[in-house]
Protein backbone atom coordinates (compact mmCIF):
# COMPACT_ATOMS: atom_id res chain seq x y z
CA UNK A 1 0.00 0.00 0.00
CA UNK A 2 0.76 3.46 -0.69
CA UNK A 3 1.32 6.23 1.21
CA UNK A 4 -1.54 8.76 0.94
CA UNK A 5 -0.53 12.14 1.14
CA UNK A 6 -1.95 15.60 0.93
CA UNK A 7 0.57 18.35 1.82
CA UNK A 8 -1.00 22.28 1.68
CA UNK A 9 1.82 24.43 0.22
CA UNK A 10 1.31 28.17 2.26
CA UNK A 11 3.55 29.75 -0.87
CA UNK A 12 4.26 33.12 0.56
CA UNK A 13 0.98 33.66 2.45
CA UNK A 14 -0.20 34.21 5.98
CA UNK A 15 1.71 36.50 8.54
CA UNK A 16 2.66 34.91 12.10
CA UNK A 17 -0.81 35.08 14.10
CA UNK A 18 -2.41 33.87 10.74
CA UNK A 19 -0.24 31.01 10.40
CA UNK A 20 -0.46 29.61 14.03
CA UNK A 21 -4.33 30.48 13.76
CA UNK A 22 -4.70 27.94 10.38
CA UNK A 23 -2.32 25.75 11.92
CA UNK A 24 -4.55 25.10 15.24
CA UNK A 25 -7.39 24.55 13.35
CA UNK A 26 -6.24 21.93 10.89
CA UNK A 27 -4.55 20.39 14.21
CA UNK A 28 -8.11 20.24 16.26
CA UNK A 29 -9.91 19.51 12.92
CA UNK A 30 -7.25 16.69 11.82
CA UNK A 31 -7.64 15.05 15.43
CA UNK A 32 -11.18 15.49 15.18
CA UNK A 33 -12.33 14.48 11.79
CA UNK A 34 -8.98 12.38 10.46
CA UNK A 35 -9.60 9.05 11.01
CA UNK A 36 -7.49 7.01 7.91
CA UNK A 37 -4.24 6.52 7.38
CA UNK A 38 -3.48 10.12 5.31
CA UNK A 39 -0.24 11.59 6.10
CA UNK A 40 -1.21 15.32 5.99
CA UNK A 41 1.87 17.67 5.48
CA UNK A 42 1.96 21.64 6.12
CA UNK A 43 4.70 23.33 3.92
CA UNK A 44 5.14 26.94 5.35
CA UNK A 45 7.13 29.45 5.06
CA UNK A 46 10.33 28.92 6.32
CA UNK A 47 10.44 32.01 9.22
CA UNK A 48 7.14 29.98 10.72
CA UNK A 49 8.47 26.40 10.92
CA UNK A 50 9.49 26.32 14.34
CA UNK A 51 6.49 27.72 15.79
CA UNK A 52 4.17 25.94 13.31
CA UNK A 53 6.11 22.76 14.33
CA UNK A 54 5.69 23.38 18.07
CA UNK A 55 2.18 23.16 17.67
CA UNK A 56 2.11 19.61 15.18
CA UNK A 57 4.54 18.34 17.96
CA UNK A 58 0.60 16.28 19.48
CA UNK A 59 -0.14 15.14 16.12
CA UNK A 60 1.98 12.50 14.44
CA UNK A 61 -0.15 12.51 11.48
CA UNK A 62 0.41 15.70 10.52
CA UNK A 63 4.03 16.30 9.07
CA UNK A 64 5.90 20.07 9.02
CA UNK A 65 6.83 21.05 5.35
CA UNK A 66 9.47 23.51 3.33
CA UNK A 67 8.89 25.03 0.41
CA UNK A 68 12.38 25.20 -0.86
CA UNK A 69 15.88 24.70 0.03
CA UNK A 70 19.44 25.65 -1.10
CA UNK A 71 21.49 22.90 -2.66
CA UNK A 72 24.96 24.05 -0.66
CA UNK A 73 25.88 22.49 2.75
CA UNK A 74 26.89 25.78 4.41
CA UNK A 75 28.82 29.02 3.19
CA UNK A 76 28.43 32.28 1.71
CA UNK A 77 25.18 32.46 0.39
CA UNK A 78 23.64 35.68 2.40
CA UNK A 79 19.85 34.96 2.57
CA UNK A 80 19.80 31.49 2.05
CA UNK A 81 18.52 28.33 3.98
CA UNK A 82 20.01 25.05 4.29
CA UNK A 83 19.16 21.33 4.75
CA UNK A 84 20.82 21.37 7.75
CA UNK A 85 18.85 24.23 9.09
CA UNK A 86 15.69 22.66 7.97
CA UNK A 87 16.10 19.31 9.40
CA UNK A 88 17.38 20.88 12.41
CA UNK A 89 14.22 22.52 12.99
CA UNK A 90 11.79 19.25 12.71
CA UNK A 91 11.26 20.02 8.69
CA UNK A 92 10.34 16.47 7.24
CA UNK A 93 9.57 17.29 4.04
CA UNK A 94 10.81 19.72 1.43
CA UNK A 95 8.87 20.99 -1.78
CA UNK A 96 11.56 21.02 -4.50
CA UNK A 97 10.98 21.65 -8.35
CA UNK A 98 7.82 24.09 -7.98
CA UNK A 99 7.19 25.89 -10.86
CA UNK A 100 7.18 28.80 -9.86
CA UNK A 101 10.37 28.33 -8.48
CA UNK A 102 11.61 26.88 -11.98
CA UNK A 103 9.86 30.18 -13.61
CA UNK A 104 10.69 32.98 -11.65
CA UNK A 105 13.92 31.50 -9.72
CA UNK A 106 15.15 29.86 -12.77
CA UNK A 107 15.61 26.29 -10.74
CA UNK A 108 16.74 23.55 -13.83
CA UNK A 109 16.76 19.76 -13.32
CA UNK A 110 20.64 20.22 -12.73
CA UNK A 111 20.33 22.45 -9.89
CA UNK A 112 17.35 20.04 -8.18
CA UNK A 113 19.18 17.53 -8.84
CA UNK A 114 22.04 19.23 -6.31
CA UNK A 115 18.75 20.37 -4.15
CA UNK A 116 17.47 16.41 -4.00
CA UNK A 117 20.65 15.04 -2.88
CA UNK A 118 20.88 17.32 0.02
CA UNK A 119 17.52 17.33 1.40
CA UNK A 120 18.24 13.24 1.09
CA UNK A 121 21.24 13.30 2.81
CA UNK A 122 19.74 15.30 5.36
CA UNK A 123 17.20 12.84 6.33
CA UNK A 124 14.12 14.72 4.72
CA UNK A 125 11.90 14.03 2.08
CA UNK A 126 11.86 16.00 -1.11
CA UNK A 127 8.29 16.73 -2.77
CA UNK A 128 9.74 16.61 -6.44
CA UNK A 129 7.43 18.67 -8.65
CA UNK A 130 7.22 18.36 -12.16
CA UNK A 131 4.69 19.47 -15.01
CA UNK A 132 3.98 21.04 -18.34
CA UNK A 133 2.90 24.33 -19.33
CA UNK A 134 -0.25 24.39 -21.57
CA UNK A 135 1.82 25.17 -24.65
CA UNK A 136 3.73 21.87 -24.23
CA UNK A 137 0.77 19.87 -23.41
CA UNK A 138 -0.80 21.37 -26.84
CA UNK A 139 2.78 20.21 -28.87
CA UNK A 140 2.18 16.96 -27.17
CA UNK A 141 5.40 16.81 -25.83
CA UNK A 142 4.27 16.78 -22.24
CA UNK A 143 5.01 12.89 -21.25
CA UNK A 144 7.98 13.21 -22.59
CA UNK A 145 8.65 16.34 -20.91
CA UNK A 146 7.86 15.30 -17.21
CA UNK A 147 9.26 12.42 -17.38
CA UNK A 148 12.50 13.80 -18.21
CA UNK A 149 12.05 16.08 -15.37
CA UNK A 150 12.13 12.89 -13.26
CA UNK A 151 15.37 11.23 -15.07
CA UNK A 152 17.21 14.16 -15.11
CA UNK A 153 16.60 15.15 -11.03
CA UNK A 154 15.97 11.68 -9.72
CA UNK A 155 17.29 9.00 -11.77
CA UNK A 156 20.76 9.08 -10.20
CA UNK A 157 19.46 8.17 -7.17
CA UNK A 158 20.07 3.96 -5.81
CA UNK A 159 16.75 2.56 -5.39
CA UNK A 160 16.94 3.20 -1.67
CA UNK A 161 16.92 6.54 -1.25
CA UNK A 162 14.18 6.88 -4.22
CA UNK A 163 12.30 5.49 -1.64
CA UNK A 164 11.96 8.85 0.04
CA UNK A 165 11.54 10.95 -2.56
CA UNK A 166 7.33 12.28 -3.02
CA UNK A 167 6.54 12.51 -6.44
CA UNK A 168 4.20 15.71 -7.25
CA UNK A 169 2.61 16.42 -11.07
CA UNK A 170 1.48 20.30 -11.20
CA UNK A 171 0.08 21.05 -14.74
CA UNK A 172 1.63 24.23 -14.93
CA UNK A 173 -1.73 25.46 -16.66
CA UNK A 174 -3.65 24.21 -13.65
CA UNK A 175 -2.03 26.22 -10.83
CA UNK A 176 -3.68 28.77 -9.25
CA UNK A 177 -5.64 28.92 -12.15
CA UNK A 178 -8.95 27.59 -11.33
CA UNK A 179 -8.96 25.32 -14.23
CA UNK A 180 -7.98 21.91 -12.77
CA UNK A 181 -6.61 18.66 -14.82
CA UNK A 182 -9.93 16.38 -15.30
CA UNK A 183 -9.22 12.98 -13.50
CA UNK A 184 -8.72 11.26 -16.79
CA UNK A 185 -5.57 13.60 -17.44
CA UNK A 186 -4.26 13.25 -14.16
CA UNK A 187 -4.32 9.46 -13.92
CA UNK A 188 -3.14 9.43 -17.39
CA UNK A 189 0.04 11.29 -16.48
CA UNK A 190 0.22 9.51 -13.36
CA UNK A 191 0.40 6.21 -14.82
CA UNK A 192 2.71 7.53 -17.12
CA UNK A 193 5.33 8.41 -14.59
CA UNK A 194 4.39 5.48 -12.63
CA UNK A 195 5.83 3.24 -15.29
CA UNK A 196 8.56 5.53 -16.01
CA UNK A 197 9.97 5.06 -12.32
CA UNK A 198 9.10 1.14 -13.16
CA UNK A 199 11.52 1.24 -15.81
CA UNK A 200 14.27 2.40 -13.72
CA UNK A 201 13.86 0.94 -10.63
CA UNK A 202 11.59 -1.74 -11.01
CA UNK A 203 8.01 -2.58 -10.45
CA UNK A 204 7.96 -2.97 -6.54
CA UNK A 205 9.40 0.77 -6.49
CA UNK A 206 7.38 2.39 -8.83
CA UNK A 207 4.19 0.85 -6.98
CA UNK A 208 5.47 2.44 -3.62
CA UNK A 209 5.88 5.69 -4.60
CA UNK A 210 3.49 8.49 -3.59
CA UNK A 211 2.36 10.58 -6.01
CA UNK A 212 0.26 13.77 -5.51
CA UNK A 213 -1.85 15.64 -7.96
CA UNK A 214 -1.45 19.47 -7.78
CA UNK A 215 -3.28 22.21 -9.51
CA UNK A 216 -6.37 24.12 -8.38
CA UNK A 217 -7.26 20.86 -6.32
CA UNK A 218 -10.44 22.08 -3.92
CA UNK A 219 -13.21 20.30 -2.01
CA UNK A 220 -15.70 20.06 -5.15
CA UNK A 221 -12.89 17.56 -7.18
CA UNK A 222 -10.54 15.96 -4.76
CA UNK A 223 -13.22 13.08 -4.63
CA UNK A 224 -12.74 12.60 -7.82
CA UNK A 225 -9.13 13.07 -8.24
CA UNK A 226 -7.99 10.69 -5.40
CA UNK A 227 -10.24 8.24 -7.29
CA UNK A 228 -7.65 7.51 -9.68
CA UNK A 229 -5.79 3.99 -9.19
CA UNK A 230 -2.48 6.26 -9.70
CA UNK A 231 -3.22 9.45 -8.16
CA UNK A 232 -2.31 8.81 -4.18
CA UNK A 233 -3.42 12.14 -2.99
CA UNK A 234 -2.56 16.03 -3.32
CA UNK A 235 -0.18 19.18 -3.19
CA UNK A 236 -2.74 21.82 -2.50
CA UNK A 237 -1.99 25.53 -2.67
CA UNK A 238 -5.42 28.06 -2.60
CA UNK A 239 -7.73 25.39 -1.01
CA UNK A 240 -4.36 24.98 1.87
CA UNK A 241 -4.82 28.40 3.12
CA UNK A 242 -8.69 27.59 4.37
CA UNK A 243 -8.41 24.77 7.28
CA UNK A 244 -12.38 23.80 6.12
CA UNK A 245 -11.35 23.52 2.67
CA UNK A 246 -8.16 21.74 3.44
CA UNK A 247 -9.76 19.35 5.73
CA UNK A 248 -12.48 18.77 3.66
CA UNK A 249 -9.71 17.65 0.64
CA UNK A 250 -7.86 15.56 3.39
CA UNK A 251 -11.33 13.58 3.90
CA UNK A 252 -11.83 12.99 -0.19
CA UNK A 253 -10.22 9.91 -0.29
P1 LIG B 1 -3.18 25.68 -6.34
O1 LIG B 1 -1.59 25.50 -6.18
O2 LIG B 1 -3.81 24.56 -5.57
O3 LIG B 1 -3.47 27.03 -5.76
O4 LIG B 1 -3.47 25.60 -7.80
C1 LIG B 1 -0.99 24.24 -6.16
C2 LIG B 1 0.51 24.40 -6.03
O5 LIG B 1 1.04 25.33 -6.64
O6 LIG B 1 1.18 23.62 -5.34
Amino acid sequence: MRQKIVAGNWKMNKTRDEALALTSEIVNMVRDEVRGDVQVVVCVPFVYLTSVGKLLETQSNISLGAQNCHQKASGAFTGEISAAMLQSVGTQYVILGHSERRQYFGESNELLKDKVNIVLENGMKPIFCCGETLEQREQGIHFDLVCNQLTESLFHLTPEQFANVVIAYEPIWAIGTGKTATSDQAQEMHAKLRAHIASKYGAAVADATSILYGGSANPGNARELFGQSDVDGGLIGGASLKSRDFLDIIKSF
